[in-house]
C-alpha cells in the first residue's frame, strides 16, 4: 500500500502547542500556599517532551472522525500520567535524575516532597479530565476511559513495569521477562493511547484488535529505543542523564542482546506493527509514521 510523504515535526510541534495550551488552563496558579505545587506540575508538563502519546491518541481517535478537541484532552489526561510517571521515575528512591526535558528534575528544581505531590496531582488530573462531560458526552464512554487509564497505569500496567524495573537492578532477567517489564512499565501507556481511539470511537472489541496488535509491538519497539539511547544517544539530544541503565546494572534488551542486535529487534517489531494496519488505507499512514519514527528517533 502506498504511503503518504508524513513529516512528523509539524504534527508533534502542533500537538505540543494545543496540550501546553490546555495545561495552561487547567493549572492557574492560586493565590494560596498550594502556589509551589502548581507550578512544580506547570514546570514538569508545559512546554517539553515529544508529546508522541497525545500524537497517538490524535491519530487514532482520527480513524473514527473524532473530534478533535475531545482527543486532546484524552491525550492530556494520558500525557498527564506519562508525567506523573517521569517526575516519580526521577526521584532520588528510584533512577535518581537530575535532568529531564533538557532541565533539572522536578525534585531538584523544586524539592522532593513537592515533587512526589506533583506527580500525585498531575496523576488525580488525568482523571479528572476523563471524567469531565467535555471530554464525551455519553457517561460509559467516560467510564471505560477511566477504567482503562486507570488499568494502565497501576500494578498491572505502568507501576507494575516500573516494579519489575527496580528488580531488573538485582536480579538477572530473561528476554522473556524483560518484555513483560517494557510491556508493563511502558507498553501498557501506550496500548492506552491506541485502546482510546477504538472507545472514543465506539468500536467493537473485535475491531479493537488491530491497534491492540500495533500498539503492543510500537510499545516494545519504543522502550528497546529508549534503551538504545541510553547508550548512544546524546544528553543535548534526548534532554536526559545517558550510560545510567549500565551503570545501574540494568537488565534491558540492550544488556541482553547488545545494540546491534537489540535495533534489529525493534526494526523487526515496527514492521509488524504496520503489518497490523493491513486493513487499513491512508487514513493510518500517521500511525506508520509514528510507528517508524519509535524507533528512527534520537531524542
Ligand atoms: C520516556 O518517554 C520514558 C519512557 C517510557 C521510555 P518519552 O521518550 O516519551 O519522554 P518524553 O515525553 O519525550 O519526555
Ligand atoms: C521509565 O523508563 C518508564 C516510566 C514508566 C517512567 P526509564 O527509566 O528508562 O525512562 P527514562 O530513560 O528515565 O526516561
Ligand atoms: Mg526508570
Ligand atoms: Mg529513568
Ligand atoms: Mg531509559
Amino acid at each position: 500500500m502506498a504511503e503518504g510523504p508524513i513529516s512528523l515535526a509539524p504534527l508533534l510541534e502542533r500537538i505540543g502547542g494545543d496540550v501546553d495550551r490546555l495545561f495552561g488552563l487547567l493549572l492557574t496558579v492560586p493565590g494560596d500556599p498550594r502556589a509551589k505545587l502548581f507550578e512544580a506540575m506547570r514546570y514538569a508538563a508545559i512546554g517539553g517532551g515529544k508529546r508522541l502519546r497525545p500524537l497517538l491518541v490524535a491519530a487514532a481517535c482520527s480513524l473514527f472522525h473524532v473530534d478533535r478537541q475531545r482527543a486532546l484532552r484524552v491525550g492530556l489526561a494520558v500525557e498527564c500520567i506519562h508525567v506523573y510517571s517521569l517526575i516519580h521515575d526521577d526521584l532520588p528512591s528510584m533512577d535518581d535524575d537530575d535532568l529531564r526535558r533538557g532541565k533539572p528534575t522536578v525534585h531538584r528544581a523544586f524539592g522532593e516532597a513537592t515533587a512526589i505531590l506533583a506527580g500525585d496531582s498531575l496523576h488525580a488530573l488525568a482523571f479528572e479530565v476523563l471524567a469531565d462531560e467535555a471530554t464525551h458526552e455519553d457517561p460509559f464512554v467516560r467510564t471505560e476511559l477511566v477504567a482503562e487509564l486507570a488499568r494502565a497505569a497501576g500494578p498491572s500496567g505502568m507501576a507494575g513495569g516500573q516494579m519489575m524495573d527496580l528488580a531488573a537492578e538485582e536480579m538477572t532477567l530473561d528476554i522473556a521477562a524483560i518484555t513483560r517489564l517494557q510491556q508493563l512499565k511502558t507498553g501498557a501507556l501506550i496500548g492506552f493511547c491506541l485502546e482510546a481511539g477504538g472507545i472514543m470511537g465506539r468500536l467493537p472489541a473485535e475491531g479493537r484488535r488491530p491497534l491492540r496488535g500495533y500498539a503492543r509491538d510500537v510499545g516494545l519497539a519504543f522502550q528497546i529505543t529508549d534503551d538504545i539511547l541510553d547508550i548512544e544517544g546524546e544528553e543535548e539530544k534526548t534532554g536526559k542523564r545517558v550510560g545510567k541503565d549500565e551503570a545501574a546494572g540494568k537488565e534491558t534488551f540492550v544488556s541482553l542482546l547488545g545494540v546491534e542486535r537489540a535495533r534489529q529487534q525493534a526494526d523487526l517489531l515496527v514492521g509488524q506493527a504496520i503489518q497490523h494496519l493491513h486493513g487499513f488505507g491512508a487514513e493510518a499512514d500517521l500511525l506508520r509514521a509514528i510507528a517508524r519514527f519509535a524507533v528512527e528517533r534520537d531524542h
